[in-house]
């Protein structure tokens, strides 16, 4: 079956709008109408659209402010502007441009398929040459990693992302396993449905239930009208359930129901609601723990690992850390100073060498910060101290304390570019003691 592609329509005149819509629709494309910016960016939040035809010439926010969001945020999706005044493209040439494609006002049925045809064509083009750019190709929008630790996820995400099986995603603080889930969900056929993301542990036990859901009116003091749950949201695609751990006994007695039964009932009813979604669930905690303290159930842990997909942590998965740490100094280079920044083999040295506790949130506060310190390459100064002062034992291989503490004072020393009164400061000992040592 043809694909039908998301097309979304910006323009304050409704006349324009439907006339698009008209065409598109008989070209077997799905439209999406907005008359203002500020309507577009609400759709564009919680849709995947393919391709944005926009106007320029708007009240209030107009359509540079709305190509400027979306060369943000979403630098993959072809645009078209549709303008009444040709010397407009003049002002669009002040913006950096992703692929924008331009259609005057009036046009034809058949150029305006045309130029449909181009944008899709050209994005596509340009897309295909950033992804050949090398070493930091994503392998879903955004996600990087091609170490043996991390083809297992990668595997299993190809797996899963085009049924409805049920996904747990394990992995410590800041491994990536959010990235995980919108990988699976956006990489697979049910890209086009809603995925609804949930932390758990950001809402009161009290209200989950009725937040998860929904409720009918006076099911409760406050419930002044019917509403729908997170799970009516997801309905069709993927309800992300972060921190699963936290979800209150009540509410995993619910869950257990909803992934056995596909029903669910809303607060205060009695009817049950058949539901269509696939879940996925993540916790940072162990959660077979958590059955030995009876805080989860056991039932439902076992419905939720039908496939169970281990984050490694970045230390497990080193040889990722160069190209993760490449992108991010891109990113945020382009995002801070408009410009790409290099790492100094020294400064990559010592991401290497670290644990990394935080993972990957952590080396990507780490480069962001480096960025905003350094001009252009990124050297061992731009790095925080807990990096650069953390000793790292070979397997093994015990040397003597005296050896050891010679080993760490030249790293000091190294570090303050020999300067003996800053090494003594950061080693806390005095100017003559460290002499000494030194001898
Ligand atoms: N493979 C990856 N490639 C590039 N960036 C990544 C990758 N994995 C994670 N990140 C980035 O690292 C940060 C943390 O990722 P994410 O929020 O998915 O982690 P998490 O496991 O859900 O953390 P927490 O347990 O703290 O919620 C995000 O900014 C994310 O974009
Ligand atoms: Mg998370």
């Amino acid at each position: 079956m043809l694909r039908k592609e998301n097309i979304l329509l910006v323009d304050d005149d409704i006349g324009i709008l439907e006339l698009l819509q008209r065409h598109l629709q008989s070209l077997n494309y799905h439209t999406y109408k907005a008359v203002s910016v500020k309507e577009a960016v609400r759709i564009l939040k919680d849709t995947f659209i393919d391709l944005l035809i926009t106007d320029i010439q708007m009240p209030e926010v107009d359509g540079l402010q709305l190509l400027k969001f979306t060369n943000e945020h979403y630098p993959e999706m072809p645009k078209l502007v549709v303008t009444g005044y040709p010397s407009v493209s003049g002002t669009l040439e002040g913006i950096k441009t992703g692929a924008i494609d331009y259609l005057t006002k009036p046009f034809t049925k058949q150029e305006l398929k045309e130029a449909v045809e181009n944008a899709f064509a050209h994005a596509k083009s340009q897309n295909q040459s950033v992804k050949k750019s090398p070493s930091t190709m994503p392998l879903y929008e955004g996600m990087i990693g091609d170490s043996e630790g991390f083809k297992k996820v990668t595997e299993l995400i190809e797996r899963v992302k085009n049924n409805k099986a049920t996904v747990l995603i394990t992995g410590e603080s800041g491994t990536g396993k959010e990235l995980v889930a919108r990988a699976i969900h956006y990489s697979g056929k049910y890209a086009r449905s809603p995925f609804v993301a949930v932390n758990c542990g950001a809402i009161p036990e009290n209200l989950q239930e009725s937040e998860l859901f929904g409720y009918l009116k006076g099911a409760f003091t406050g419930a002044v009208e019917n509403r729908s749950g997170f799970f009516q949201a997801a309905n069709g695609g993927t309800l992300f359930l972060d921190e699963i751990g936290s979800a209150s006994l009540a509410v995993q007695a619910k869950l257990l129901r909803a992934l056995q039964e596909k029903e669910v009932v809303r607060v205060g009813s009695r009817k049950t609601e058949k539901v269509d979604i696939r879940i996925i669930a993540a916790t940072n905690s162990n959660l077979l723990d958590d059955i030995h303290k009876n805080h989860f159930r056991e039932d439902l842990y076992y419905r939720l690992t039908v496939v169970e997909i281990q984050v490694p942590s970045l230390s497990e998965r080193r040889s990722d850390i160069k190209k993760l740490a490449e992108s991010f100094a891109n990113r945020y280079g382009l995002e801070y100073k408009d410009r790409h920044f290099k790492l100094s083999p020294e400064a990559y040295e010592i991401l290497n060498r670290y644990d990394w506790p935080g993972n990957i949130r952590e080396l990507e506060n780490v480069i962001q910060r480096a960025v905003i310190m350094a001009d252009r390459s990124i050297e061992i100064q731009h790095l925080p101290d807990r990096l650069k002062f953390q000793i790292s034992f070979e397997d093994e291989k015990f040397i003597p304390l005296k050896k050891m503490e010679q080993k760490y004072i030249e790293r000091v020393l190294e570090h303050t570019n020999g300067n003996k009164t800053k090494a003594a400061e950061i080693l806390q000992i005095d100017r003559k003691t460290l002499r000494s040592k030194l001898n």
